[in-house]
């Protein structure tokens, strides 16, 4: 009976077949050569046919010999396949992930990792929300697998993958005067009081390389590192900023803030998913990867599409 031959049987048969030779199978698998003839003896009897001829002092596989090698092969392909899939499933189970990401991307990241969490529940996530400067200064010293962020580093190769758009908006008060106006000039602003992210900040680069290239000279009463805060201080009067149009993603415009439509903006930007270009991404950070790239970026564009398009 076929199904009584055995996988180490098997083996055996595929290092004589190769080699040419019962010693030299015997020697390469470390038995002996009459474990490796009784082995062959088996495998023969649950075949129903010989495997091999001897004619003078050459070994030749029979038809049957040859049959049985090509599923021999097939098999032990298949073996190493699988090994490969019990590998990953044994990383995704056991390991941890950890990102930094630029302070807008947590009003989209964290909603993709309870998704991601529920397929591979065994994963630890650790969730490093900063600003740009701090991120990138974690992406060269190598302390994460992965980082998203919004001004990519210019003096260190890196591998990077847009994921969504992330306009900067001017965001003001809902009473404030101008809150009802259509192309609004770009040199009204310089009338407003504003309120800026620290140094450091992406936004806070983007928003100056901005009005400097626009010979605009904005008022900046006032520097709170953090876009919720700043929120806050619109709200109370304070001032107006520009932020990313993500931080009205749970309220939207209909709260006690609105976006100004004013001439020049949005600032177009996109997030970025970056590593080191020569980095060895565990198992791990190449499934969130991918998974980021595909299902994470549809989810992240249907929750995202209603803030974008809110007026
Ligand atoms: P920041 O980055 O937190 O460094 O300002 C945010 C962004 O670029 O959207």
């Amino acid at each position: 009976m076929l199904k009584q031959a055995t996988l180490h049987q098997l083996k055996v048969f595929e290092a004589i077949a190769r080699s040419g030779s019962f010693t030299r199978a015997a020697e390469e698998l470390f038995l002996t050569q009459p474990t490796v003839s009784q082995q062959i003896k088996m495998l023969t009897k649950a075949v129903g046919q010989p495997l091999f001829e001897q004619i003078g002092k050459r070994l030749y596989l029979t038809d049957a010999g040859q049959e049985v090698l090509t599923v021999c092969r097939d098999i032990s392909e298949r073996l190493s396949q699988l090994e490969m899939i019990l590998a990953d499933l044994k990383g995704l189970k056991q390991g941890n992930l950890r990102l930094s990401v630029i302070t807008t991307a947590k009003y989209f990241v964290p909603r993709l990792l309870g998704p991601f969490r529920h397929r591979y529940p065994g994963i630890n996530i650790s969730l490093q929300v900063t600003n740009n400067q701090r991120v990138l200064e974690r992406l060269s010293e190598n302390l994460d697998d992965l980082y998203i962020l919004g001004q990519p580093p210019d003096n260190m190769d890196v591998s990077l993958r847009p994921i969504l758009e992330n306009p900067l908006v001017v965001i003001a008060p809902h009473n404030h005067p101008l809150a009802q106006e259509q192309n609004i000039p770009l040199q009204r602003l310089a009338e407003e009081l504003f309120i800026m992210r620290e140094s450091g900040s992406g936004i806070r680069m983007a928003v100056e390389r901005f009005f400097k290239e626009n010979r605009v000279a904005i008022n900046v009463v006032m520097e709170i590192g953090s876009n919720e805060a700043i929120k806050q201080a619109i709200v109370g009067g304070l001032g107006l900023s520009v932020l990313s149009r993500h931080v009205l993603a749970l309220e939207g415009t209909k709260g006690p803030l609105t976006v100004l439509d004013v001439e020049g903006f949005p600032i177009q930007r996109h997030w970025y998913v970056v590593y080191p270009a020569n980095k060895q991404l565990s198992v791990v950070a190449r499934t969130f990867l991918g998974y980021l790239l595909d299902e994470g970026k549809q989810i992240a564009q249907q929750t995202t599409l209603e803030i974008m398009h809110k007026k």
